[in-house]
């Protein structure tokens, strides 16, 4: 596993939901009211669209293209009888960074 640091801690409030960049992929980053702080990747996992748009309401991520809802406790799609689910990254919370594990990383477009 490999931890990249994706943001301070202080970035996110319960409740709130945040998209974040750690290289090249896209992070949700969701703190469901009355739980604890998870990470997903940042694209709907209907058609792979990003979920810059979605909507969130403490503990319902509604995406944006199609309406489809994921549990942000569990990342299950919650509005229709499908199988779909956010994909989890590994989160870490350290020293007031949170950290998360997306795999291999390649730099942004454009950076050097
Ligand atoms: S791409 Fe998200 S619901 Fe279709």
């Amino acid at each position: 596993m490999a931890y990249v640091s994706l943001c301070p801690a202080h970035a996110i409030q319960e409740g709130e939901m945040g998209l974040f960049q750690a290289g090249k992929k896209s992070v949700l980053l969701v703190w469901p009211t009355g739980g604890e702080i998870k990470a997903y990747r940042g694209r709907c996992p209907h058609a792979d669209a990003p979920l810059t748009d979605a909507t969130f309401d403490g503990k319902v991520v509604a995406c944006p293209h199609h309406s489809w809802g994921f549990d942000c406790a569990t990342g299950k799609c919650v509005t229709h009888l499908v199988r779909n689910a956010l994909h989890p990254y590994p989160l870490q919370i350290e020293d007031g960074a949170i950290l998360v594990d997306v795999g291999p990383l390649k730099p942004p477009r454009g950076s050097a």
